[in-house]
């Protein structure tokens, strides 16, 4: 594929919206053809497998079930959107993608579904596509809720399905953000986003000239 495609991840309100609004701009100043786009709802189909998976009690779900709506978003994402815009040549900058799915339904739940089980719905919905870059932006979980809290208020959100678990949920998923990091630092990187708006910035566009060359 012509393209590249950069995901942006990390736990509750770690800045990844603004930060791939940021880049976005940084991008496209430099005449590169960006599109943004986020998971779960990157898609009109998407976007009701959103609702579904971000309101309501947070052990609605049977853990499997809960994968495979993962699962389901990124498939149309990746069919309807992703791929296509990549085949146009387009970057494409997704606020979330597969290590959201490893952080929070294996590794925030404490490891509940095997592990061959999300490597397989993996295979089967993406094959070897794999992002050309992850930025993992990290944060103490405390701070980052507090964030989100903040700005579910604001707004009036209801989508607050994940912030209402416990703070270890919260922590398991930091660690396993970090675990993934380990196991692929050709992929990800981690940056500390425990700082403001423009030092973060900074920090990804560093990373993202260093490891892409845009
Ligand atoms: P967002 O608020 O960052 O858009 O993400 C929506 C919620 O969905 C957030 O609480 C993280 C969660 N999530 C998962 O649990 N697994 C996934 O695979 C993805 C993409 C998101």
């Amino acid at each position: 594929m012509k393209g590249k495609f950069i995901t942006l991840e990390g736990g509750e309100g770690c800045g990844k919206s603004t930060q791939s609004k940021l880049l976005q701009a940084y991008l496209q100043a430099k005449g590169i053809e960006t599109l943004l786009s986020k998971e779960p709802g990157g898609t009109p189909e998407g976007i009701v497998l959103r609702q579904l998976l971000v309101t309501g009690d947070k052990d609605k779900f049977d853990p499997i079930t809960e994968c495979l709506l993962y699962y389901a978003d990124r498939r149309q994402h990746l069919t309807k959107l992703v791929w296509p815009a990549m085949n146009e040549g387009k970057w494409v900058i997704s606020d979330r993608y597969a290590d959201s799915t490893e952080a929070y339904q294996y590794y925030g739940y404490n490891k509940r579904i095997d592990y061959a089980t999300l490597q397989n719905m993996y295979q089967i919905v993406a094959g070897d596509f794999k992002p050309d870059l992850t930025l993992i932006l990290d944060m103490p979980p405390e701070v980052g809720m507090a964030r989100s809290f903040a700005k579910a208020a604001s707004m009036e959100s209801k989508e607050l399905r994940f912030e209402s678990r416990q703070i270890d949920f919260h922590n398991n998923l930091r660690h396993g953000f970090l675990e993934i990091a380990k196991r692929e630092p050709e992929r990800c990187v981690v940056i500390n986003a425990d700082t403001d708006i423009e030092t973060l910035h900074q920090r990804i566009v560093k990373v993202v000239e260093e490891r892409l060359k845009p």
